[in-house]
């Protein structure tokens, strides 16, 4: 029975056909709190970082890399509490606002790596004035409003390598690629970035990129072409210490994906950064709390119109946008396995027409059951809601 489902995993599963997370019986937890509500593994979360820290161990020469966790992920304190305890991973913080949250749960601004687009003079001021702040600048714009806040420092400059990776190829989860993006700086731009380094005094001591989310194995050989394009921006730069190859590393959503071979990854890595004797820095969001998170939704009704059985609940894309804004499959789970099954599309309860969790998915009957765990909700779900559940 337990090989039916793809999500199985020794902290995510049916124990005597009742669904377990984190060693708590689901149907519990649901008796005991309200929801809709989000249910977060710390444990999860610290193997998933401990997962990419061993593989770049491996596989880096000298052990020099970096992880900063993506906070805008997930910017649940408790979590970025618990990272800070921890110590494993720096922070990656893209607002003001998310550098002072990172703050108040224990980061120091040496260990916050900021990158932002579109940032106002007053976000430059208060940026400046966290001493020791990494920052990475995406754009000309960007390099002369910090070069005038904070003249002779050192940058990142965030480059736009004009090839991107997400998901399964997905657009909408591409940063860079085909279509012009407004994330970092291109290739025809760089000469007047490092005019502008020049005029403010500043040296551009990492290179930074970020081209896109959700990527898996098979997107890893196109991932490689894109490294090995950083290379043009690199070489010129004699002053660096760091590559940042931002985030994107995908988890598994359906039963026919793979979880990322991280060994290939860091040999990937290794393979054309390691000669280089730079620090590797990674900021991954999704790989780290995605699936260390699931949300528990509350049946509303089941009701089967023309040729669709419809499953609606009392939670909608404002909690969670992912799978109406990008596509992406958030797989509805029953919190009883059984052996009678449905064939269902579960719906929220917003009144607009994109507000589809998932459609078409065989579940276990439903009829009586008031449940449904949503998984792989610990990533830009609680982040991006527009409510506080
Ligand atoms: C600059 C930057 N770094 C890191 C991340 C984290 O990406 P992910 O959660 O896909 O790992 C993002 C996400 O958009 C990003 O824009």
């Amino acid at each position: 029975m337990t090989n039916k489902f793809w999500w199985h995993r020794p902290d995510l599963c049916y124990k005597k056909n009742k669904l377990h997370f984190s060693g708590r019986d689901v149907n519990k937890l649901a008796s005991q709190i309200s929801n809709p509500t989000f249910f977060y593994s710390g444990q999860r979360v610290i193997s998933n970082l401990l997962r990419i820290k061993m593989a770049l161990d491996d596989f880096l020469p000298n052990k020099t890399h970096q992880i900063y966790y993506a906070m805008k992920a997930n910017r649940f304190s408790p979590i970025l509490t618990f990272l800070k305890t921890n110590n494993l991973c720096g922070i990656d913080a893209c607002s003001p606002n998310e550098v002072e949250l990172a703050l108040s749960c224990g980061f120091d601004p040496n260990e916050i790596s900021f990158t932002a687009c579109s940032l106002s003079k007053n976000d430059f001021i208060q940026l400046s004035n966290y001493d020791g702040l990494i920052m990475n600048c995406d754009s000309l714009h960007s390099i002369k409003s910090w070069g005038e806040v904070k003249p002779g420092s050192k940058i990142g400059i965030r480059i736009n390598p004009e090839m991107g990776t997400g998901r399964t190829g997905n657009d909408k989860l591409q940063y860079a690629g085909h279509m012009v993006t407004k994330f970092g700086i291109y290739k025809e731009q760089f000469e007047a970035a490092l005019n502008l380094v020049k005029k403010y005094n500043l040296t551009v001591n990492r290179i930074h990129f970020h081209t896109g989310c959700g990527y898996l194995d098979s997107e890893l050989a196109h991932w490689k072409k894109i490294l090995n394009e950083s290379l043009w921006f690199i070489n010129q730069c004699p002053s660096l210490e760091a590559i940042n190859i931002g985030g994107g590393l995908g988890v598994p959503h359906t039963k026919f994906d793979k979880s990322l071979d991280l060994e290939l990854w860091a040999k990937t890595l290794s393979n054309v950064y390691g000669k280089l004797g730079v620090q590797i820095e990674v900021e991954p969001g999704d790989y780290i709390v995605k699936d260390a998170g699931i949300l528990l939704v509350e049946k509303t009704f089941l009701e089967t119109k023309k040729n669709q059985t419809f499953v609606g609940v009392n939670a909608g894309f404002n909690l969670a946008p992912e799978p109406a804004y990008y596509s992406m499959p958030f797989e509805p789970v029953s919190l009883n396995n059984k052996n009678e099954t449905q064939l269902v599309t579960v719906v929220g309860n917003i009144n607009e027409a994109l507000d589809v969790w998932y459609e078409n998915i065989e579940l276990p009957d439903l009829t009586d059951q008031n449940y449904i765990a949503i998984i792989n909700s610990g990533a830009y779900s609680s982040s991006m809601s527009s409510v506080m559940v």
